[in-house]
Order: structure tokens, then sequence, then C-alpha cells
């Protein structure tokens, strides 16, 4: 269940707060070696750029949820975009879900996945896609846990550092069902 004291909306808009509060979320969670698609911390302009290209998107085509807490301040964020190729565009690929390390394990992290199937039913997506490192056993059994089902592993393919290499993790939601 979620946190009582956190409220999960829809990014309807790009704030000059909001960049700031989760450009500082992200930079915590990437030098805690948290496996989210950055090597190095994005900066503020890259975050904005992101969440710019999320909203223009329209809910249609990219759905972007953030979690606040009382003081209105993000704590966690994920989002999925439809795919680019005109043959697979029935479908959307979550590619990213994080909560501000301090919030770790309060329901946050679930409350945004349901949300972001729910948005992802209501624009029409047939099947919704993710992929994340394979020692992200957290994010394995949370996804698990709300139906995706594993469709392929790439052994040792993600590669964070010379001395490091993961394997790569593919589940699937049929929404259809
Ligand atoms: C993965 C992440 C989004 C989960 O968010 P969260 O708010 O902490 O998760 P929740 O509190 O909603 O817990 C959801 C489920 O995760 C799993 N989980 C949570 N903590 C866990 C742990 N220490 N070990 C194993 N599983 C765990 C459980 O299945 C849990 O469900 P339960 O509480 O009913 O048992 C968050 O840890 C995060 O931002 N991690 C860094 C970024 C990342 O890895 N994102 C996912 C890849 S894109």
């Amino acid at each position: 269940m979620t946190d009582a004291a956190s409220t999960i909306e829809d990014l309807t808009r790009v704030d000059a707060a909001d960049v700031v509060a989760l450009t500082a979320i992200l930079d915590t969670l990437v030098r805690g070696d948290a496996a989210i698609g950055w090597t190095d911390p994005p900066v503020e302009q890259e975050v904005h750029e992101l969440l710019t290209s999320l909203v223009v998107a329209g809910p249609e085509n990219a759905s972007v949820l953030v979690a606040r807490d009382p003081a209105l301040r993000i704590v966690g964020f994920g989002y999925w975009r439809r795919y680019a190729r005109p043959t697979l565009r029935n479908n959307a690929d979550l590619e990213r879900l994080a909560v501000a390390t301090e919030f770790d394990g309060h329901g946050i992290g679930r409350s945004l996945l349901r949300r972001l199937i729910g948005t992802a039913r209501a624009a029409g997506c047939e099947q919704l896609t993710i992929d994340f490192r394979g020692d992200n056993h957290r994010a394995e059994q949370l996804y698990l846990s709300e139906g995706f089902t594993e469709y392929g592993r790439l052994p040792d393919f993600v590669a964070p550092d010379a001395d490091r290499r993961f394997d790569k993790v593919f589940q699937v939601l049929d929404l259809r069902r």
C-alpha cells in the first residue's frame, strides 16, 4: 500500500522545482549504483529535457507519473513511452521507475507501477515491456508480483564499468488480458 504521506499524479507540466528535486534524487541513486540507465548522474538540463519530451508526447504516447510528499516535493517517478518504430507502436516500454532512497520500502514504487500500468492500458497499449539489470532483485520481485513475466535474459550484457558484467533481464505484461 502507498505510504499515506505520499500522493501520485500525472506530470502535465515541467516545473523548475520538480527538475531540481528529481535531479537530486537521481544523483543519489546513480552514485549509489542504481541501474537506471545512467553511469554518471544526469544534470538538470538532461532531466528537464527528458520530462519535457514525455509531457509533450501526450498521454497517448507516453505517461510520466510522480510521487510527492506532503510538501509536494517529488519523492519518486516513473514513465513509459510507446515504441517509435511503426510496427511496434501498439506497445510501450516502461523505461524508468525510481524512488528516492530515503523513501524505499514504503510502497511508492508499487503504486507508481500500478498507475503506469493503468495509464498504458487506458492509452490502448497492448504489451508493456521492461528491462533491468540482473542483480536488481527488488525490481524483479516488484514486476513479477504485478504480473510481468520474463521472456528473455542476456547473460553478462550490462557493463557498468570495466570489471563488472550483469545479465539484462526482459519482462512483459500483456495488457490485452
Ligand atoms: C525498485 C524501486 C522502484 C522499488 O520502489 P519501492 O518504493 O522501494 O518499492 P515498494 O516499497 O513499493 O516495494 C515493492 C516491492 O519491491 C520488492 N522489494 C522491496 N524491497 C525489497 C528488498 N529489499 N529485497 C527484495 N525485494 C524487495 C518487494 O516485492 C516489494 O513488495 P512487498 O513490500 O509487497 O514485499 C526502488 O527500490 C528504486 O527506485 N530503486 C532504484 C532504481 C531502480 O532500480 N529502478 C528499477 C529499474 S528501472
